[in-house]
């Protein structure tokens, strides 16, 4: 069977080991933006080839597809789906696994998803306010409180703003930050065309954040074991906001601070989006989707935003515990087959992904690019791990070179996370750079601490959500008394409007 698999980066390298090991005999093609060696290296083992083009030309990639004739194409990232490629496959005959353009507006933007939660008062839903004006929105976070400012459109994981604004007293200090704030974030978003609104206002909230994906064929819903993602940069939850530092996945279907019930809940929500999605957008979803979700006294089970792909590094979690033939899963969602399939998982084992990424990253990337790096691939399976390529290129001289963003991922797995976490401590090292830039990693991610740390956090926002539903209050959003001005109802409304021509 021949599968061509779009996209370049860790998420595709896990795709590519998925698809590679299945019973299915794959021979693999990737097209890819760079020449990135985990790759190539895939498809040439498995009798097929990398090409480098950018992915996002719908006509590039129909090119390549008409030149290998695949039996499946995998759609990996967004921004392909954004552009219309699984479309324009989809339109010349080939099964396509990914979203629509029309279905991946339920992640590029980020309006649409939260309108869509509202008009069909799904619960996980956030107030929200969106703004087509950077003077609008300047004025309205002037009395927004305590709110998160956003980019209405997928962006990459760049420029989300939350800002915590309790303290009245510093309340004149927060509205310089907000409209700042609001500003950026416009600035920012004018570069792409394909969104009506710019700026998202919403409501904060705060708790345990987590991943749910799913594979579909727009009827069947195939859940996957949840997944943390560790956005920030650095140990503790600090530093900058990043595309995901490493995640932890399992015992089983849930993670150690989310519980069945909660688990299930996240399942409706994931289920009901979706089924509204097809209804709103009148198309069939066929690929990955995942809500992004966070565990939280409001709501419990709560959407901060969705992928219509698979998270990265999220599968990357995955790769170790899928027992299943996973190109079977891919093929029979994409020729709408997928009724009764199930993805087998080993339910004992626990995985711990790191990634590795020169630093410099996210904020420098210019610095953080054109390093020399390399991987001892030998040493890191001796420990019972894997090693993805992410973002790092071939270079002309045979080397591998560090791309500005997140390297490489080890992804390793144990029977428990004390042990996962140990093992993936000892892989990271064998990862180095050969001009002494350096390179780093959260050391915490899968560590006993930072699980701890997060069962004593969904425990507190556990009381709250929990004492809210027996009081019929889910969702409600508190009014504040502040000096000086009373009672503060919520300033933000829930516009039932969308005016996305594009969706
Ligand atoms: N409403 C919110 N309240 C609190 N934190 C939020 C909220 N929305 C986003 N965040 C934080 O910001 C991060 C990035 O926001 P998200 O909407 O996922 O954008 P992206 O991943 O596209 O940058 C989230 O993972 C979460 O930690
Ligand atoms: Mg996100």
């Amino acid at each position: 069977m021949k599968v061509l698999l779009v996209g370049s980066g860790g998420r595709e390298h896990a795709l590519a080991k998925l698809i590679t090991s299945s019973q299915m005999s794959a021979k693999l093609y990737v097209l890819s933006d760079y020449a990135n060696p985990g790759l190539m290296r895939e498809a040439e083992l498995s009798g097929g080839k990398l090409f480098v083009a950018t992915t996002t030309f719908p006509e590039n990639v129909v090119k390549i597809a008409e030149l290998v004739s695949p039996d499946l194409v995998v759609v990996g990232p967004e921004e392909p789906q954004f552009h219309g490629v699984v479309d324009y496959l989809r339109e010349r005959g080939f099964y396509v696994f990914g979203a629509s353009r029309r279905c991946s507006s339920i992640e590029r933007s980020k309006v649409f998803a939260r309108y869509l939660m509202w008009k069909h008062s799904i619960p996980g839903r956030l107030y929200y306010v969106a703004f087509k004006s950077l003077d609008d929105a300047r004025e309205f976070v002037k009395y927004a409180g305590d709110v998160v400012v956003k980019p209405a459109r997928q962006v990459g994981g760049k420029g989300v703003r939350v800002i915590k604004d309790t303290k009245a007293f510093l309340s004149e200090a927060k509205h310089q930050v907000k409209s700042e704030a609001a500003f950026k974030t416009f600035e920012e978003i004018s570069k792409y065309g394909d969104v009506d609104y710019s700026v998202l206002v919403e409501q904060r909230v705060d708790g345990v954040e987590y991943t749910a994906q799913v594979v579909t064929d727009g009827s069947y819903v195939l859940p996957l074991p949840l997944v943390q993602d560790h956005p920030h940069a650095y140990e503790l939850d600090l530093g900058y906001e990043t595309g995901g530092m490493g995640c932890i996945s399992g015992p089983g279907h849930l993670l150690p601070f989310i519980d069945q019930g909660e688990y299930e809940t996240t399942q409706k929500i994931v289920r009901e989006v979706l089924e509204r999605l097809q209804e709103e957008v009148k198309e069939r979803y066929t690929g990955a989707f995942a809500g992004q979700m966070m565990l939280t006294g409001l709501w419990g089970p709560t959407a901060i935003e969705y992928y219509s792909r698979f998270g990265d590094p999220e599968i990357s979690c995955l790769l170790p515990r899928v027992e299943s033939d996973f190109l079977e899963v891919l093929d029979r969602a994409a020729r709408g087959a997928l009724s009764g399939a199930k993805v087998g998982v080993s339910d004992e084992v626990v995985s711990v992904v790191k990634a590795v990424a020169p630093v410099g990253y996210p904020v420098s990337r210019d610095e953080a690019r054109g390093h020399p790096v390399t991987v001892d691939v030998e040493k890191i399976r001796g420990l019972g791990c894997e090693v993805l390529y992410a973002s790092v290129e071939l270079g002309s001289d045979g080397r591998t070179y560090t791309k500005g963003s997140r390297a490489f991922e080890v992804v390793c797995s144990a029977s428990s996370y004390e042990e996962a976490h140990r093992v993936s401590e000892l892989a990271v090292s064998y990862v180095t750079s050969l001009d002494g830039w350096p390179l780093y990693h959260r050391s915490d991610v899968g560590s006993s601490e930072l699980v701890e740390e997060r069962i004593r956090e969904a425990e507190r926002v556990r009381r709250v959500y929990r004492s809210k539903h027996l009081r019929g209050t889910l969702g409600e959003f508190f009014t504040v008394w502040l000096p000086g001005r009373g009672v503060v109802g919520n300033p933000l409304l829930s516009p039932l409007r969308w005016e996305d021509e594009d969706s």
